[in-house]
């Protein structure tokens, strides 16, 4: 019965680049302190990738990882979704050139752009299609690599981005595993608060845009900060509502790694303790549409989430985008 299929997500994968950023080195090029961006953001190091890392090598290491633990051949795949807001090139889309990459068939595969809330908005594709049987294997990766977008002399967000790349292999099931419930949104109202001004078919690309570090990301940062809070607060409410969850019920928070203020005030407001918040923020910074995969597969992989476990995503990011997923592992 194709009512009673859930997405199930039977395999993860994940890569950072190896090359790490530490406040110091931010010290060393900008007027911070290690003591600032750790206060202000519970930040201390990121990964930034080297030459030859890109967007599609990250993706396709983590989607080997995801394929080998899910025990899925890639030629036994039925879509690619890629979330990004860094693609390999302008186009084609990347998840093109991964599904060439990782000798899948000539199954459909597409990029979505919804920044940080991007891989939440694939998952949510994806169980769709699971949902109504149209597909029964998808392989859904959330890449970014944001250095691509850090401006390193604008100390107000450089320090915030880190590269990297998560991804999940969904499956079909009929039993209570699974994807439960998702929500999505967007304000294209607040489109303004963090964007890359030029690059596009705004503002392409000129020798004048470039002196004036247009392709960087420029962001009203206590903006996005309220927006965040905001959202991350009704995207805990909702997902418990419409699953008829408390916090006790729930094993594991994986939010968007943003910032660490940011998040401590989205769960004190359903008393959520923090042990049962999972947080990498210090490891990796804001990785985008990486950062929630990333720390869902960490989560899988030092046992904190397992079999049987309820665990709530929730993000948020350009566009403005927010998102939320309730999942049964
Ligand atoms: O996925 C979405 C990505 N975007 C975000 O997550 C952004 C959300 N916003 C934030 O995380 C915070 O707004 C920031 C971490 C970006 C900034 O923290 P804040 O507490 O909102 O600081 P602020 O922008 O209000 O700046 C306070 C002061 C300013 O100095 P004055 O004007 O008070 O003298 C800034 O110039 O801190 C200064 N400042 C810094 N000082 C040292 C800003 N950045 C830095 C820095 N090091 N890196």
């Amino acid at each position: 019965m194709a009512d009673s299929l859930r997405a199930a997500v039977t395999g993860m994968g994940s890569y950072v680049p190896a090359r790490i950023m530490t406040n110091a080195d931010f010290e060393k090029i900008l007027d911070t302190t290690d003591e600032w961006i750790t206060q202000r953001t519970g930040i201390k190091e990121r990964r930034i990738r080297t030459d030859g890392e890109s967007t599609l090598t990250m993706a396709t290491e983590a989607s080997r990882q995801a394929l080998a633990e899910a025990n899925v051949a890639a030629a036994d795949l039925d879509l690619i979704i890629v979330a990004t807001i860094t693609p390999e090139l302008p186009f084609p889309a990347t998840a093109c050139l991964l599904q060439s990459e990782l000798g899948a068939g000539n199954i459909p595969a597409f990029d979505l752009s919804a920044a940080c809330s991007g891989f939440i908005y694939a998952l949510t594709v994806g169980d769709q299609f699971i949902r109504t049987g149209t597909y029964k294997k998808i392989l859904v990766v959330g890449v970014d690599v944001m250095s691509h977008f850090a401006d390193y002399t604008d100390r107000g967000n450089c320090i915030l981005f880190g590269d990297g790349a998560g991804a999940a292999v969904l499956e079909a099931s009929t039993d209570e595993r699974g994807i439960a419930y998702t929500v999505l949104a967007a304000d294209g109202g607040g489109a303004g608060f963090i964007h890359a001004p030029a690059g596009g078919t705004r503002l392409p690309t000129t020798h004048q845009t470039l002196d004036e570090g247009l392709q960087f990301i420029k962001m009203q940062g206590r903006d996005v900060y309220r927006f965040a809070v905001e959202k991350m607060q009704w995207l805990l409410g909702d997902c418990m509502a419409q699953c008829n969850l408390t916090p006790d019920d729930v094993d594991m928070v994986i939010p968007h790694q943003v910032n660490m203020r940011i998040i401590c005030s989205a769960v004190e407001k359903y008393n959520f303790p923090m042990e049962k918040v999972y947080i990498n923020i210090d490891k990796y910074g804001n990785t985008s549409a990486a950062s929630v995969p990333l720390a869902l597969k960490e989560a899988m992989a030092n046992g904190k989430v397992g079999p049987g476990s309820t665990v709530l995503l929730i993000a948020f990011g350009a566009g403005l985008t927010w998102a939320g997923a309730v999942l049964k592992l």
